[in-house]
């Protein structure tokens, strides 16, 4: 059975907190997704959490901090650029890639011998994380290859009787995954492996140097799989308005358009925070209704919308 405990009362924070300490696998409010967590310091926890999502052993979690002190816990040859940029970025949705500390269980990486890092914007969450003095491996909350979950009812939908608990923190800020950003290598080019909310323009404004944002890499990140983050429904790019006969299909869009039917466009925002906050969202109550097919409107070519572009075509046909 899986617990539901909601983060704004106290004492079922406190039992989420424990649960986390003594080995429990507990699905975790963030800003960005909801993350499924165990203790980053008890290989069957962390084992217990790759089982519930049926995830590939070789894919390495991300570990949530609750304070950047934390940081040397996990990982060793800090560079200076990680505690600039975690000093402007963190608690926030940015990740950060390093060298593994020599005593971290390479079961947390898939064997690699780096590790990736981040202090989640979630005030419940570091508070616990804080209280027990735990880190936490939290890779999202969804069966492997399957859509993120923003709230705590898409968690249970998917995770239900496999997890010990739940922690309801409501429905998440960003709605997308961090940026990662390598910082393995500071003397060559800084690179970022996923796209996030947070952009390439704003690391590299931060450091005073350019970072790049590859739109592909060949370091295997699991959110690099050329299929990820799918809903049930078929996603299908929009070519002209004349694909879009099907009556039940759905057509996202950014806002409403003249040139499509009204009853089956969906508006997600104009801006890239607006759209990342309904994307998972809306694809989640859509396959809630069964639509079975759900066109996209192409996404700008610029930056600030690269995240959103990446998710999209992994999730596309
Ligand atoms: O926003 C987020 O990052 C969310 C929330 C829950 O914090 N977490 C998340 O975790 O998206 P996950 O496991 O679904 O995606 C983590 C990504 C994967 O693509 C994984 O391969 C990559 O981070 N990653 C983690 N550790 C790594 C490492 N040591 N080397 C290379 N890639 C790594
Ligand atoms: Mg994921």
């Amino acid at each position: 059975m899986t617990l539901i405990l909601q983060a704004d009362n106290d004492k079922q924070l406190q039992h989420a907190g424990r649960l986390l300490k003594l080995g429990g696998i507990v699905a975790i409010p963030t800003e960005t997704v909801y993350g499924l967590a165990a203790n980053a310091a008890d290989t069957d926890a962390i084992q217990q959490v790759y089982q519930a999502k049926n995830r590939p052993q070789n894919h390495p979690a991300i570990v949530h901090i609750g304070a950047i002190e934390q940081l040397q816990d996990w990982a060793y040859g800090i560079p200076d650029e990680a505690y600039l940029l975690a000093e402007q970025f963190w608690p926030g949705p940015l990740t950060l890639l390093l060298h593994r500390h020599p005593k971290v269980s390479p079961l947390i990486t898939g064997g690699s011998h780096s590790i990736a890092i981040r202090m989640p914007n979630q005030a419940q969450l570091r508070q616990i994380l804080q209280q027990q003095n735990i880190g936490v491996i939290a890779p999202s909350a969804n069966l492997h290859k399957q859509l993120s979950p923003t709230t705590a009812a898409h968690v249970l939908e998917q995770l239900d009787g496999k997890i010990d608990a739940v922690l309801d923190g409501g429905r998440c800020s960003v709605g997308i995954e961090s940026t990662i950003l390598d910082l393995r290598e500071t003397s060559e080019k800084l690179r970022i492996l996923r796209p996030g909310p947070i952009t390439a323009q704003q690391l590299s404004k931060v450091l005073n140097q350019q970072v790049e944002a590859p739109e592909q890499h060949d370091v295997s990140v699991a959110g690099n799989m050329a299929k990820h983050y799918q809903p049930q429904a078929k996603l299908r790019w929009l070519n002209t308005s004349a694909n879009t006969t099907e009556p039940q299909s759905i057509i996202l869009v950014r806002s409403l358009r003249d040139d499509l039917p009204q009853q089956q466009q969906h508006a997600l925002g104009d801006t890239p925070e607006q759209f990342a906050h309904a994307l998972y969202h809306t694809l989640h109550e859509l396959d809630q209704k069964r639509v079975p097919t759900i066109w996209l409107e192409p996404l700008p070519e610029t930056h600030e919308w690269q995240a959103l572009r990446n998710r999209l075509h992994r999730a596309a046909e």
